[in-house]
C-alpha cells in the first residue's frame, strides 16, 4: 500500500514537474487592490540575498526594464479548465566565463516563515510552485487537493483535478535584513502580517 502511494504522488509530481517547455512573455505583472485598497504598481523584481528576488509592489507605470518582466513556462499536461499550468520565471542577469552579458531563468516559489500562513514569493533555484493565468489575465495558484477535507486514515486520492486558488496580498515583508512592500501569498485569511492588502495580479503582455 505505501509503495502504491509513493508511486501515485511521485507520478503526479513528475507529471507537474517534467517538460515546463513552452516559454511565453515577457509579461508585467499588475497589481491592483481589492476590497478598497487603492494599491495600484507592476511588480518589480527586488534584491532579497545573494541571486534571490522578491516581487517588490512598483511604480504604476510600468518602466521599460527587464526588472518588470516574467515569463511564463508550460506543458500542456496540467490545466485548471482552460488555463495552463506553469512555472513563472524572471531572467537573472549575470556574467558568463567569456566575461559577456547573459541571463539565466529563475523560478517563482513561496518561502514561509515558521510562525506565519504569509509566505513571500521568490525567484531562487530550488523552491517553486505551480501557477496559471486565468480567462482574465488573474495569476492563480495551483492545487489539486484541499487537507480541510481529510479524515483519519482514509487516502482522499485526489483525481488531479486542478484548483486555482487566489491569496494575494501586498504586504510588508522582512528578508535577511531587507523590509519592503512586496506580494506575499496567505495560506488562509486573515492574513497572520497586518500590514497585508488583499490584491490582484494580472498578466500584461510586455509590447
Ligand atoms: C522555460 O522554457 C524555456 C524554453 O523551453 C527553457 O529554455 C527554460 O530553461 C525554461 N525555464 C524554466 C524556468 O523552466
Amino acid at each position: 500500500m505505501k509503495l502504491q502511494l509513493s508511486a501515485l504522488f511521485l507520478g503526479l509530481a513528475a507529471t507537474a514537474v517534467s517538460a515546463q517547455d513552452t516559454q511565453t512573455g515577457p509579461y508585467y505583472l499588475h497589481i491592483t487592490g481589492k476590497e478598497g485598497s487603492s494599491i495600484d504598481g507592476y511588480a518589480s523584481a527586488c534584491h532579497a540575498g545573494a541571486a534571490i528576488e522578491g516581487l517588490c509592489l512598483g511604480p504604476e507605470t510600468p518602466p521599460d526594464s527587464y526588472v518588470y518582466e516574467y515569463y511564463f513556462n508550460t506543458s500542456s499536461y496540467t490545466t485548471v479548465g482552460e488555463s495552463e499550468v506553469g512555472t513563472i520565471a524572471w531572467k537573472l542577469p549575470y556574467t558568463d566565463q567569456d566575461g559577456n552579458p547573459a541571463v539565466v531563468d529563475q523560478v517563482l516559489g513561496l518561502q514561509y516563515q515558521i510562525n506565519s500562513n504569509v509566505a513571500a514569493p521568490m525567484f531562487g533555484w530550488s523552491t517553486y510552485n505551480l501557477w496559471g493565468f486565468d480567462a482574465d489575465g488573474k495569476l492563480f495558484g495551483y492545487t489539486y487537493y484541499d487537507d480541510s477535507t481529510f479524515t483519519p486514515g482514509t487516502n482522499p486520492v485526489p483525481s488531479g483535478e486542478g484548483v486555482a486558488n487566489y491569496q494575494w496580498y501586498v504586504c510588508w515583508q522582512y528578508f535577511t535584513g531587507y523590509y519592503y512592500q512586496s506580494l506575499g501569498w496567505a495560506t488562509t485569511s486573515p492574513p497572520h502580517n497586518p500590514t497585508c492588502e488583499a490584491v490582484d495580479v494580472t498578466q500584461v503582455l510586455v509590447s
